[in-house]
């Protein structure tokens, strides 16, 4: 069964009561079982990891290589300053699949910059915890056909 890594970072943690009004009132649990469930009904395994420093999350990436066969990564804030993060994916040549609750090209000009797009082999966002469960999706006819 293929196995998909879900990666969370900087303060993503405190879902459901951050900013509920940009980010929803879903938790990371009840994003964690809305994964679970819908891994099991697309036929993947996950594992769900969430870290508020990029070492760990990069280390987690450099340990999802011969672990697990994708990534779905919502990066937070490091998505828009992490160059060391976007070489982690480089290096590790696994399909990732970027992730945010968010629009993030609807809100500030910092937010527009992302330096996982262009490692990643696509970009959802806006659609708030539903993304993760699309990204599940695309990845899974990918790992079918890949
Ligand atoms: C986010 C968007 C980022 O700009 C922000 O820093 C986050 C969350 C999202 O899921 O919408 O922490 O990745």
């Amino acid at each position: 069964m293929p196995s998909v890594l879900i990666l969370n970072g900087p303060n993503l943690n405190l879902l459901g009561t951050r900013q509920p009004d940009v980010y929803g009132k879903t938790t990371l649990a009840d994003v964690h079982g809305m994964c679970k469930d819908e891994a099991a009904r697309l036929g993947l395994t996950i594992t769900f990891e969430q870290s508020n420093h990029e070492g760990v999350l990069i280390d987690l990436i450099h340990a999802a290589k011969g672990t697990h066969d994708a990534i779905v990564l919502n990066a937070g804030a490091y998505t828009h300053t992490s160059i060391a993060l976007m070489d982690a994916i480089a290096s590790v040549e696994l399909p990732v699949v970027e992730v945010h609750l968010s629009n993030i090209h609807a809100r500030e000009e910092f937010r527009h910059t992302s330096y996982i797009a262009p490692v990643a082999v696509g970009q959802i966002c806006g659609f708030g915890a539903k993304g993760y469960l699309m990204a599940l999706d695309a990845l899974s006819e990918r790992l079918v056909t890949t």
